[in-house]
């Protein structure tokens, strides 16, 4: 179990030669969304949260120590966590500011925990996440009571002092402007502790985790379709959290990485197991099989879990429309790989949200295929990629601190005629640090440089 960071191996140097096929199976690593949610709910619970499986990676680890200096007592046993909650409420002042690595998870949602709390809490991060935008979550927080101080507008590093410090937290009636699972969880854990109903509005629909937790933990969130197809979350602030037992499923975008190198080699055949069951978190095989992927998933007898069967397919190029951005939002850099693959024009709309990730991922796309030999174009927010029967590759990708990036070329060299090298593998640890390790485990031969 990890305990400190230093069982990351260190994965610089390494690259994916040419011409493998992969055979076997693999379980895929804990959800970061469930792994990160569990331990913040941990932390305001009443009660011992037992967490089985959470996700070993940095982004993790770093949501962990921000948890124990905000008063959680943490346990370790086996591959078990055992979180003892300091209640909601109750929330401590760090004597000293919390670093968040490369996490925009772990940090926005837990902005939105102290915002209702009476703590105040600085917060800061790596590069890459003191450079992402802070403003689409102190916005609705400052509405709520909260107040931020920084020295860049809407960046980290930022001190938040929460909205019972010298007051109560205000319950907010919000239309969210972007389609933010990170926003409306922020929001949704400030609602947590206000005084009457809170409405959040979302344009569409994003990933549920937390509020699919905090139900679990016995508060009443309420979720209802609007006609036009927005989705309206309601719920009241409470006096206490339940503390619940989480077993974190295997994480969907991770699975998708080794579905597309196993989909874009000769010959593979693999079988991924125990990924989470969430159609929205699945959508993004929908969009593969569209594309003719062979993909099979296979529901597990506990119903929360499946098996994914993929082996090699003559992929097709498409038109995705931008009412699946959310869904597929960390998905687009290996959906791109598997594009280059394919036959035809991919043509994606509406990427604006690839702007504010770890890097501006439209951009890191767009540029990492144009080096490795791909016709591409952005017209606005539109990625249009066209397929190659071969791609020349013999490139080097910066993809210093954006985990997706690297992992999706490290995939294309799989089948380029020269090997794409890397510069930022390490950023690999902060989702997946298992990624070389379950690609050797399906038979690709790793090189080093
Ligand atoms: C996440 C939400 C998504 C996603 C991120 C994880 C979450 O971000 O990109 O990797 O756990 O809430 P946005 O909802 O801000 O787009």
């Amino acid at each position: 179990m990890f305990k400190n960071k230093s069982k990351f191996i260190k994965s610089e140097k390494l690259y994916l030669p040419r011409n493998h096929k992969l055979r076997g199976q693999v379980s895929i690593p804990g959800d970061k969304s469930i792994s990160q949610r569990a331990l913040i709910i941990g932390l305001i619970s009443n009660g011992v949260t037992k967490i089985e499986n959470i996700l070993e990676s940095e982004d993790v680890f770093h949501t962990l120590q921000a948890i124990i200096l905000l008063g959680g007592k943490v346990d370790f046993k086996n591959n078990t966590i055992y979180i003892n909650g300091s209640g909601l409420g109750n929330i401590i002042s760090p004597d000293k500011p919390i670093y968040m690595g490369n996490s925009g998870t772990g940090t926005r949602l837990l902005l939105g925990l102290v915002a209702g709390s009476d703590a105040t809490v600085t917060f800061y991060g790596d590069n890459s996440l003191n450079k992402r935008p802070m403003s689409r979550v102190i916005i609705p927080l400052e509405k709520m009571g909260a107040k931020f101080i920084f020295a860049k507008p809407g960046r980290l590093p930022l001190t938040v002092i929460g909205a019972r410090k010298k007051g109560i937290t205000i319950p907010i009636n919000y239309k969210i402007p972007v389609v933010s699972a990170q926003v409306k969880s922020a929001i949704i854990f400030a609602s947590l502790t206000a005084r009457g109903k809170s409405k959040i509005v979302e344009k569409n629909r994003s990933r549920n985790n937390t509020e699919k937790m905090l139900s679990d933990c016995g508060v009443d969130i309420r979720t209802k379709t609007q006609k036009n197809k927005s989705i309206v979350i309601e719920l009241e602030g409470v006096s206490y959290v339940n503390s619940k037992k989480v077993k974190v499923p295997g994480d969907p975008s991770t699975a998708a990485f080794l579905v597309v190198a196993a989909l874009i080699t000769k010959d593979s055949k693999v079988t991924l197991e125990n990924i989470y069951y969430d159609r929205f978190r699945l959508k993004v095989f929908d969009v593969l099989k569209k594309m003719g992927a062979k993909i099979k998933i296979i529901k597990n007898e506990n119903k929360k879990t499946c098996n994914i069967r993929v082996i090699s397919s003559a992929l097709n190029n498409l038109t995705i429309p931008s009412n699946l951005a959310s869904y597929l939002i960390d998905e687009y850099p290996i959906l791109s790989i598997a594009a280059a693959c394919g036959s035809g024009i991919m043509t994606m709309k509406g990427l604006e949200e690839l702007r504010y990730k770890e890097s501006d991922r439209l951009i890191a796309i767009f540029q990492g295929l144009k080096s490795s030999g791909v016709k591409t174009s952005i017209k606005k927010n539109t990625l249009i990629i066209e397929g190659m029967k071969q791609i020349v590759g013999g490139n080097i990708i910066l993809a210093k601190d954006d985990h997706r990036i690297a992992m999706a070329f490290n995939i294309l060299s799989l089948i380029t005629k020269k090997p794409i090298f890397v510069e930022g593998n390490n950023s690999i640890r902060t989702s997946f640090p298992l990624f070389f390790d379950c690609l050797q485990a399906l038979g690709v031969k790793i090189k080093k440089r």
